[in-house]
């Protein structure tokens, strides 16, 4: 099974990290196409938790680890995670030249114009991810090439500080917060540090699929985060669907052999944007709680809801899915009813596919399915083991997107997964 890709299908936090690492046993590579450490991907092993932002979570694998170029990395932050890394697990790294760093003016600017947008701010992670991806389609961006050569670096932030500088002044009437002499010596001592892991990503996982290695393409977001895809204004600034592995690492179309939508068991979302199947009151709370369902990058409250059958039909079409993974499932343990959205009323037209248009989604109505509810109850090996309503749960999922729920997770832990 040489490319394995794993795809969050719906606002992100969906279980990706987890489903990384159990089946990152298997992978040879384990590649970040997209994003930066807005991603918050937790791996849970012998009951002791990991947060990734950066690093794949292969690592924890002892796996070799690969930043491709469609990522947006913040070096501070990649120092931090592998001063924590090392040492414990037996990982390899590379980091591709093409990426773009994160700055600290990519910081500032994502929080001034955060506060600028008012009532439509995003709600962003704060971690610079759209001002740095969007330097990079301005060209004013610094590439991991620059970053680890001193002389080049100088030159790219003597060109970029001063414009940096000024936009802040003149559009937010914020002053650059560091001093250029202060990043220049910050940001050097970072390059000599991870000069070490550079090296030409976009060959080397080429070359291992030529020659039938098995690479795991670790996604980070959710589909309705996309740029293009999701609801846009409220989406991240990258591509976290299936396609982008191609142009986020760079290797021409070929077949995939298995793409995994990680579906979380309900719905979740953090910071702003249409969330149709949102509930609220007392529901809302059991579900946050059971589920713990605070941000792992920044802490926030997750908003909840039920499952949506319309949003995850369009996350077939746009990533085709070869199976999906459905995590949590123990969360909605306990519960006396439980719903699943199956198409929106949009004014009087049935919806089964999602709107383009963020306009359209604001106005689609759910309409529900009920389901009798379950209780997950001692050790759960086997799907056959799952109480009746819990399997008619699963199936109901598989039946209306057509595609086969292969694993059903019911727990953080690695033994806490059902492989069918
Ligand atoms: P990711 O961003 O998609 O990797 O997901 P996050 O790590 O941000 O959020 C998922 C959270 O749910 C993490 O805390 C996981 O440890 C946890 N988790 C994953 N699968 C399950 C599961 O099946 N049941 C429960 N209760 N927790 C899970
Ligand atoms: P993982 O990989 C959940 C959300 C932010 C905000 C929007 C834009 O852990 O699933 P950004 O900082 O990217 O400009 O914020 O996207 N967001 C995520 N939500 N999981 C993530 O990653 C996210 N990455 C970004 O909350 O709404
Ligand atoms: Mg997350």
């Amino acid at each position: 099974m040489p490319s394995i890709v794993v795809i969050g299908s719906q606002y992100g936090d969906e279980g990706k990290g987890k489903v990384v690492d159990l089946l990152g046993e298997k992978a040879d590579l384990v590649v970040r196409f997209s994003g930066g450490n807005n991603a918050g991907h937790t791996v849970v092993v012998k009951g002791v938790k990991y947060k990734f932002h950066l690093m794949p979570s292969g690592a924890i694998q002892g796996k070799r680890c690969c930043i491709a170029a469609g990522v947006a990395l913040d070096p501070r932050v990649l120092k931090q995670e592998l001063d924590q890394l090392k040492g414990k697990f037996e990982f390899s790294l590379v980091i591709d030249p093409r990426v773009q760093i994160i700055m600290p003016w990519h910081n500032m600017l994502d929080a001034t114009s955060e506060e600028a947008k008012g009532k439509q701010r995003i709600g962003t992670t704060g971690r610079g991810i759209g001002p740095c991806y969007a330097d990079r389609a301005d060209r004013t961006g610094i590439r991991f090439a620059e970053l680890v050569d001193e002389a080049r670096f100088m030159e790219r932030l003597d060109a970029v500080f001063s414009i940096k500088e000024k936009t802040l002044k003149a559009v937010y009437n914020s002053g650059m917060q560091i001093s250029k002499d202060e990043i220049f010596r910050e940001y050097r001592a970072l390059g000599r540090e991870l000069k070490q892991y550079l090296g030409d990503v976009s060959v080397e996982v080429t070359d291992a699929l030529s020659q039938g290695k098995t690479v795991m393409f670790e996604g980070a977001q959710g589909t309705y985060l996309d740029i293009d895809f999701g609801t846009y204004p409220f989406v991240t600034s990258s591509h976290p669907i299936s396609g982008s592995i191609f142009t986020g690492v760079g290797f021409g179309l070929r077949p995939i052999e298995r793409v995994i939508g990680i579906v979380k068991a309900y719905t979740t979302r953090v910071g702003g944007g249409p969330f149709v199947t949102e509930l609220e009151g007392d529901l809302a709370h059991t579900i946050r709680e059971q589920g713990a369902e605070y941000g792992t990058t920044t802490g926030r409250p997750r908003r909840v809801g039920w499952l949506d059958l319309v949003l995850l039909r369009t996350a077939q079409r746009l990533n085709n899915f070869t199976e999906i993974a459905l995590t949590k499932l123990d969360v909605l343990s306990g519960l006396d009813e439980i719903e699943i959205c199956t198409e929106y009323k949009l004014n009087r037209e049935t919806v089964r596919e999602r709107p383009a248009d963020i306009k359209d989604i604001m106005k689609c109505r759910p309409v529900y399915k009920k389901f009798r509810g379950f209780k997950l109850e001692g050790k759960l090996e086997s799907f056959d083991q799952l109480p009746k309503e819990a399997k008619e749960y699963v199936q109901f999922i598989e039946k209306e997107l057509n595609v086969p729920v292969k694993i059903v997770s019911i727990g953080p832990g690695r033994e806490e997964t059902i492989f069918r």
